[in-house]
């Protein structure tokens, strides 16, 4: 049993990364009453947040009944990451019912028509492993499974379009330069085995085995299969209507429900995903816009950091997870706030932040 290296190990963590909300929340006492299976488990967990200690969450499930099996201390986590305080039980609303609300950015400025908006949601198949814990056989079954299921929805006129794979000898695969051209247009995702924490994680293994891309014939649908979670069903629009970005994904959602196995969700934690940070509506929602002047042209985001922070949004570079501001201040705008919080609020959030940003922008 690896017991007594681990607990010291997490404990010198705790100390030198305060942040790494893994060793903030570890327990030896608890970990140490664990079962020695279970001890097992909970330490392939944690994994990502033991070898890489400046982690911010620190975990992914291997499993949907891990959090569960593992409430005591990934609730923990949880509640702190999605700041949910101890006396408010975890509960994951849902409304989608994104039409009683008008979202309209370019209706407070026709300038906010150009913004490139994006929204994201999570979804793993209850009879499926979490892609973790997933061998290779796994994954080439539930990426064949998923193909069908694209080529039913393909039908579909408001869809159309094709599954794209990049699994070696796969009957829809694409070659290495329409895979860089999908990347480069940010349709397809980056090649996961340069990712630290996914590889620790397993989520990685087998690459590219099992991965690929739903795409339809407008560009605006696209789901990914076989990246940190199962599936990441997303709609991709330019225009500042928010209602309709989010109508079309739903619709999408829904119909690609129907033609897959059920999904893993509880009334707890909502959409179940291999990182306890994507856990409740599993969505995130983003849109990139240029604000120049609050980013000093792309060079300083301190302040709209601060901004946004108050207004519930996270600021990112349009580069994706951990990019700098691209030139003329363009940045990703989300709310980082995922459990607890429904749909439909999820696309009020941005929309009346980015509103008050906007207004911020136009002062200077
Ligand atoms: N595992 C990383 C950490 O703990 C990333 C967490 C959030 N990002 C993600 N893609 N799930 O810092």
């Amino acid at each position: 049993m690896p017991t007594p290296s681990l607990i010291d190990r997490i404990a010198a963590i705790k100390a030198t990364n305060p942040d790494n909300l893994m060793a903030r929340h570890f327990d030896p006492d608890y970990f140490a009453a664990l079962p020695a299976d279970r001890q097992t488990r909970l330490t392939r967990i944690i994994a990502s947040g033991t070898e890489i200690p400046d982690s911010n969450m620190g975990a992914y499930a291997m499993a949907p009944d891990d959090y569960d099996t593992f409430a005591p201390m990934l609730d923990a986590m949880i509640r702190d990451f999605h700041a949910i305080p101890a006396d408010t039980p975890i509960s994951q609303p849902k409304d989608w019912d994104t039409g009683s609300q008008i979202c309209d950015l370019g209706a407070i400025d026709p300038r906010l028509r150009e913004v490139s908006m994006r929204v994201r949601v999570a979804r793993n198949v209850a009879s499926f492993p979490l892609p973790g814990a997933m061998d290779k056989a796994d994954r080439i079954a539930f990426e064949t499974m998923a193909a069908t299921a694209f080529e039913a929805l393909a039908e579909h006129p408001d869809f159309g379009g094709k599954y794209l794979s990049i699994t070696p000898g796969s009957p829809h695969q694409i070659d290495d330069a329409e895979y860089t051209r999908r990347v480069a247009a940010h349709q397809m995702f980056k090649d996961m085995s340069n990712d630290r924490y996914l590889q620790v994680a397993g989520i990685s293994n087998d690459w590219p085995h099992g991965r690929g891309m739903y795409i339809s014939q407008a560009e605006d649908f696209l789901v990914w299969v076989g990246e940190e979670d199962h599936l990441r069903i997303m709609a991709m629009q330019t225009g500042g209507d928010l209602n309709a970005l989010f109508a079309r994904l739903h619709d999408g959602l829904t119909r690609l429900s129907a033609l897959l196995p059920a999904f893993a969700v509880s009334d707890k934690y909502g959409a179940i995903a291999s990182c306890p940070t994507n856990l409740g509506a599993g969505m995130r929602a983003s849109l990139h816009i240029k604000l120049p002047k609050l980013t000093q042209a792309g060079q300083d985001l301190t302040r709209v950091t601060s901004a946004a922070k108050s207004l519930g949004l996270a600021v990112r570079g349009a580069g994706g997870e951990h990019s700098d501001a691209g030139q003329d201040g363009l940045v990703d705008i989300s709310p980082s706030a995922r459990l607890g919080v429904s749909e439909m609020q999820i696309m009020q959030r941005l929309y009346d932040g980015v509103a008050a940003l906007w207004a911020m922008e136009s002062a200077l």
